[in-house]
């Protein structure tokens, strides 16, 4: 369904230089139906991680995930703090997104892993958004146990969990988590482009 505060999203969320669509539609809503996605449909959201640019094309991404009803969901529902849980209860799928730190071609310390896999995570945010799916990036879980849980090897980083899923109407949220359900804006371009050295505003 299109999210039902979509023309209240559109005043709020107003680029002030002309971009694409695909950018400024993009958020971070919690509302989600419980429905199930396809293995498919999934498959083709990590694809679009795929394409994501990396240093030396090293390809540091690694998404390990969760389906609802599955045995792997507590596994990875338990490593959150309790306001996400409550709102991913209803996700479709919960990913951790790890980077690997080092190069495969060389084993040296890569120091972009975490910006290439950022940029990885943002293509499939901007993939399921156009689908006109849920896609909502976390920090809010246990990092630590994510890596004991998860197996996840001491050449790797734990870097945020996503929550994907089908829209469903704010008024399935408790009402705490209702009221944050709306756009949000951004500071102005001039405040963080520099022409030139740093400096401060
Ligand atoms: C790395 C990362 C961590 C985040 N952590 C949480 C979180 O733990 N819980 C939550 O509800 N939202 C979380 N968010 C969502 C942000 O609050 C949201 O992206 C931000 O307010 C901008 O809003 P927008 O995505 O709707 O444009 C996170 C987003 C990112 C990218």
């Amino acid at each position: 369904m299109a999210h039902p505060f979509e023309k209240e999203i559109a005043k709020v969320r107003q680029n002030t230089h002309t971009i694409s669509p695909l950018i400024i539609d993009r958020w971070s809503p919690r509302a989600m139906s419980g429905e199930t996605i396809s293995d498919e449909e999934l498959m083709d959201l990590f694809e679009a991680a795929r394409w994501a640019p990396s240093s030396y094309n090293n390809q540091p991404w690694r998404f390990l995930y969760a389906k609802r009803d599955t045995s792997l969901w507590p596994l990875f529902h338990n490593l959150m703090i309790d306001f996400n849980k409550q709102w991913t209860q209803n996700a479709a799928v919960i990913a951790v997104v790890v980077s690997a730190k080092n190069f495969e071609h060389n084993g040296k310390f890569s120091r972009t892993h975490s910006f290439d896999t950022g940029a990885a995570w943002m293509a499939l945010a901007l993939e399921g958004s156009a689908r006109g799916l849920v896609v909502h990036g976390m920090e809010g879980f246990d990092y630590d146990k994510a890596k004991k849980d998860l197996d996840i090897p001491d050449d790797h980083q734990v870097e945020a969990m996503i929550a994907i899923g089908k829209h469903a109407s704010p008024q399935i949220l408790p009402e705490e988590i209702r009221k944050r359900e709306t756009p949000s804006t951004r500071k102005e371009v001039k405040t963080f482009v520099i022409e030139g050295k740093f400096k401060k505003n």
